[in-house]
Parts: C-alpha cells; sequence; structure tokens
C-alpha cells in the first residue's frame, strides 16, 4: 500500500517543511487537492502553489482537480512538471477526450469519482487510465468521516482488475486512519491519500503508524 498524504491539511504558514517531513517520512506521493468554489463549496490553493513546491521534493504530485472545467488546467500542469492529473468523471461530458489530452501533455491519467457515482460511469474508460481514486468522503474538505459504503466499490473495481489484467492503482480518499487503511487495502486499494492524520502531529510518526497497519 503506498500513501499519498494531502497537503490539503498540512501548515500553510510552513508548507515546504512539511513537505520535506513527509518526504523524509516514506511518503510515495504528494496529493495535491485543487478546489474552484464551484465544483466543490470550498476554494484552495493552485499553480503557484504547486510551482513554489516543485523544487522542494522529488516525489511525484498527484494533482486532484475539483474544479467544472478540468481541461483548461491539462497544459498548465503538465507544465508545472506534475506527474498525474486527476479528473472527476462527474465534471465533464468528454471523459475519453480529457483523459487522452491528459496523456498525451506526458502525465499520468487518472480518473475519481464521488461517493455516490457508480463504477459503471468509468468502466470504459478503464483501458485508458494509470489510477483510479475512489473518494471515500464527499470532496471538498478535510477531516471528515470515511463511508464505509464505499469497500464494496474498491472491491468491485478490484475484481474488474484481476479479470481483465489491468494494471491501474486503486487509490481511496477521505477518511483514512489506520482502521480505514486497513479496510481499503483488504478491499483491494494500493493507494491511500490521507490528510488530517498525516499532519494532525508529527507527520513522518503518523505516516509510520498508516505503513503499520497494513504490515509495512
Ligand atoms: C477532500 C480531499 C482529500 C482530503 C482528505 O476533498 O480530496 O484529499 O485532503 O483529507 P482527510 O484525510 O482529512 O479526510
Ligand atoms: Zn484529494
Amino acid at each position: 500500500m503506498k500513501i499519498a498524504p494531502s497537503i490539503l491539511s498540512a501548515n500553510f504558514a510552513e508548507l515546504g517543511k512539511d513537505v520535506q517531513r513527509v518526504a523524509a517520512g516514506g511518503a510515495d506521493y504528494l496529493h495535491i487537492d485543487i478546489m474552484d468554489g464551484h465544483f466543490v463549496p470550498n476554494l484552495s490553493f493552485g499553480l503557484p502553489i504547486i510551482k513554489a513546491l516543485r523544487p522542494v521534493t522529488d516525489l511525484p504530485f498527484d494533482c486532484h482537480l475539483m474544479v467544472t472545467n478540468p481541461a483548461d488546467y491539462v497544459q498548465l500542469l503538465a507544465a508545472s512538471q506534475v506527474q498525474i492529473i486527476g479528473v472527476h468523471a462527474e465534471t465533464t461530458a468528454h471523459l475519453c477526450r480529457l483523459l487522452q489530452q491528459i496523456k498525451a501533455a506526458g502525465c499520468q491519467a487518472e480518473v475519481v469519482i464521488n461517493p455516490a457515482t457508480s463504477l459503471t460511469v468509468i468502466e470504459e474508460v478503464l483501458p485508458l487510465v494509470d489510477s483510479v481514486l475512489l473518494m471515500t468522503v464527499n470532496p471538498g474538505f478535510g477531516g471528515q468521516k470515511f463511508l464505509p459504503f464505499v469497500l464494496k466499490k474498491v472491491q468491485r473495481l478490484a475484481r474488474i482488475k484481476q479479470q481483465n489484467n489491468y494494471h491501474f492503482e486503486i487509490e481511496v480518499d477521505g477518511g483514512i486512519d489506520p482502521a480505514t487503511i486497513k479496510l481499503c487495502a483488504a478491499a483491494g486499494a494500493t493507494i491511500a491519500v490521507a490528510g488530517s492524520f498525516i499532519f494532525q502531529n508529527d507527520p513522518a510518526k503518523q505516516l509510520a503508524l498508516l505503513k503499520a497497519a497494513v504490515g509495512e
């Protein structure tokens, strides 16, 4: 199980230091939540922050776009040396084209769905994606409670992946702590995003607790 700390819950007054702390603690990715106040009822940060953080770490940047017009940001994010671009299926009528644009820009394509969105919405594009992010909370805020019904969706996706010999990562995001990461790993998730659990205390220590929970 790989871990992607979400900087949404970092100390913004010490953002660079917090990023270095999770990198030193063995994080596998840096999860960056971009919110526009339209697709989700919250604002976070955008390209200037990504550009400022890029020289701070070699960790791959996993950009989770919670915006109504994700296509507008693909080129800009690719030019900012972001490795993974995650787009919500709910935000576009042309999901296939958007994923193709991400790949053409040289990035890994990640498709994201809300807790209430069915896998059937993304089933046809699964051969195109590098990762599938299943939201385990409603997007927009850190510190929310894990929604256990999504575990069945994780299991179904893992089964589809195995049956078709797909290689995408199965990522979960929201409410991840030592108890819920264990449930997600057992269901077949391969990457866990964690924000408030990691940044509530010494990030390296918190990361170690998550890894220990899944036997790493
Ligand atoms: C929520 C974001 C998450 C958030 C997770 O919309 O997508 O990445 O930071 O935070 P926690 O781990 O606190 O649920
Ligand atoms: Zn996220």
